[in-house]
C-alpha cells in the first residue's frame, strides 16, 4: 500500500453513531486502511458535555465544546456530521463545505429537506458529501441504488423504513396490544423516544423515502409533496382483521412511478403476509426495489443502532477516500443522476394515487345496511373484494363489517368513504388502510 498520510477526520457529535464510529474505525483499522488505500484518524470531535464519562476511548482525540471549531479546522479533510436536525447541523454543513472540506452525515432530516442546496454547494467545490447512514442505518440501501440499480429503470420501491413502528405493529401483531400500550412498552425498553411524534406519525420514514425516491427516479428533493401518515389510528382490531384476511400491517414508505406522475407516500398498509418485507419484523428495517431488470431486491437489517449506522458512516468515509483523489466529473452522483439531469417529474397528489382498500366500519345490525354500503361503493365504481360481517363480541347493537376493495382510485375512496359514514345506521369515522401486493 502507498504510504499516503492518514486522512484526517473531524466528528460533529460523540453521541451513540458518533461514539460506534470511533470504535468501528479503530476496532477495524487495518482492514478499513486495506479498503480504503490510508489509514483513517479521528483528530478531533465536538461535544455538547466534554467531561460525561463515555464507555469509547477517545484517546488522541481532541475535543472540542464549539463544533465550529471542527469544520474550521485546517487539518481536517473530512467532517463527519452526527448531530441531526436541521440547526446548527445545516449551518456547519455548509461551513463545511466553504472550507473546502468533504462531508458525510448520518442526518435524513438534513438531507431531505436541505439536499438540493447543500450538494449545489459541495458541487460547486468539487466535494462530496456521502449520506448512507441517513437511511435505514446499517443497509447499505443508498450504494445498492445509486450504483448497483444504475442500469435499471427503477419502477417501485417500498420499504419499512422507521424501526420505532416496525416495532410497535410487530408488537401489536405478535402479542396484541393496543397502540397507546405498546408505544409505553417501547419507550420502556428504550425502542421509542419520550416524544415519539417524529416516528409514530411518519416524519422520520418520510425523509428517508424522499432520499430513496430522489435516488430512483432521479427527481430533486421535495419533502413538502411526500404524503405521510403514521400509526396512531392502527387498532388492535385492524392488526388482528389483517392475521385472519392473511396480511400483515406494516408502515411502509412506498414510491412508485404511475404514468401521470410519481406516488410519494407513507402510510400503514396491509401487506400480504407471504411477502418478504412482511416478515421483517421487530425493530429491523427492509427494503425493497423493483427494477425493470433486476427484478424485485429486498435489503434487510438494522436500521439504527450505535454499529450498524456507524458500519455506514464508515463506508462513507472508505468511498470519499477512495474518490479524493478523482476528477470530481467522475464521482458517483449525489442523487444518483448527474444534477443537470434531475427533472421535476410531478408528484401525485395522494387523492389521484391508486390501491385497494380495507375499510372496517360498525353498522346497526338492521336489515338493509350493508346494502346501502355496498351500493354507494357501486355507484362510485368501487369493486369488492370481500366482505366480512362478524357478530358482535357483546349483544352490542353495532357490528363490526371489515371490507376488502380492488384497486381504486383515492378520490373515489374518499367520496365513498364521505357518504357512507353520512349513513344513519354507521358510527363514524371508519377506518381504512390501503392494501399492498408489494408484488
Ligand atoms: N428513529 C429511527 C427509527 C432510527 O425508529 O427507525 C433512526 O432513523
Amino acid at each position: 500500500m502507498a504510504t499516503l498520510p492518514p486522512v484526517r477526520i473531524g466528528l460533529l457529535g460523540l453521541g451513540t453513531v458518533g461514539g460506534g464510529t470511533v470504535t468501528v474505525l479503530r476496532r477495524n483499522a487495518l482492514l478499513i486502511a486495506a479498503r480504503a488505500g490510508r489509514t483513517i484518524e479521528v483528530a478531533c470531535a465536538s461535544a455538547r458535555t466534554l467531561d460525561k464519562p463515555r464507555s469509547v476511548d477517545l484517546r488522541g482525540i481532541t475535543l472540542h465544546a464549539d463544533p465550529q471549531a471542527v469544520v474550521d479546522d485546517p487539518t481536517i479533510d473530512i467532517v463527519v456530521e452526527l448531530i441531526g436536525g436541521i440547526e446548527p447541523a445545516r449551518g456547519l454543513v455548509l461551513r463545511a463545505l466553504a472550507n473546502g472540506k468533504h462531508v458525510v452525515t448520518a442526518n435524513k432530516a438534513l438531507i431531505a429537506l436541505h439536499g438540493n442546496e447543500i450538494f449545489a454547494a459541495a458541487q460547486a467545490r468539487g466535494l462530496m458529501v456521502a449520506f448512507e447512514a441517513a437511511v435505514a442505518g446499517g443497509i447499505p440501501v443508498i450504494k445498492v441504488m445509486r450504483e448497483g440499480f444504475a442500469g435499471n429503470d427503477i419502477q417501485w420501491l417500498a420499504g419499512i423504513i422507521n424501526g420505532t413502528c416496525n416495532f410497535i405493529l410487530s408488537a401489536m401483531s405478535d402479542e396484541g396490544g393496543d397502540f397507546d400500550e405498546v408505544l409505553a412498552e417501547a419507550q420502556r425498553l428504550g425502542y421509542a423516544e419520550a416524544d415519539p411524534s417524529f416516528d409514530v406519525d411518519g416524519i422520520d420514514a418520510a425523509h428517508k423515502l424522499m432520499i430513496l425516491a430522489s435516488l430512483g427516479f432521479g427527481i430533486p428533493l421535495q419533502f413538502a409533496k411526500v404524503h405521510v401518515e403514521g400509526i396512531r389510528r392502527v387498532s388492535r382490531e385492524d392488526v388482528a382483521f389483517a392475521a385472519r384476511l392473511g396480511y400483515r400491517i406494516k408502515h411502509l414508505g412506498i414510491a412508485r412511478r404511475q404514468a401521470q406522475g410519481i406516488e410519494l407516500r407513507v402510510h400503514p398498509a396491509f401487506v400480504p403476509a407471504r411477502a418478504p418485507l412482511a416478515n421483517v419484523n421487530g425493530v429491523m428495517n427492509g427494503v425493497m426495489v423493483r427494477g425493470d431488470a433486476a427484478g424485485p431486491v429486498l435489503l434487510s437489517g438494522a436500521g439504527a443502532g450505535a454499529e450498524p449506522t456507524a458500519s455506514s458512516v464508515v463506508a462513507d468515509l472508505v468511498d470519499v477516500v477512495r474518490a479524493l483523489t478523482s476528477d470530481p466529473g467522475n464521482r458517483v452522483p449525489h442523487l444518483a443522476f448527474q444534477p443537470d439531469t434531475l427533472e421535476n417529474q410531478p408528484i401525485l397528489d395522494i387523492a389521484d394515487t391508486e390501491t385497494a382498500y380495507y375499510v372496517r366500519l360498525h353498522v346497526a345490525d338492521e336489515p338493509g345496511v350493508l346494502a346501502d354500503v355496498t351500493r354507494i361503493l357501486a355507484d362510485l365504481g368501487i369493486s369488492i373484494e370481500a366482505i366480512m360481517q362478524l357478530d358482535s363480541a357483546d349483544d352490542a347493537p353495532m357490528v363490526p363489517v371489515v371490507i376488502l376493495t380492488h384497486v381504486v382510485k383515492e378520490r373515489a375512496m374518499n367520496a365513498a368513504i364521505a357518504r357512507i359514514e353520512a349513513l344513519p345506521a354507521v358510527r363514524a369515522p371508519l377506518n381504512r388502510i390501503r392494501v399492498e401486493p408489494l408484488a
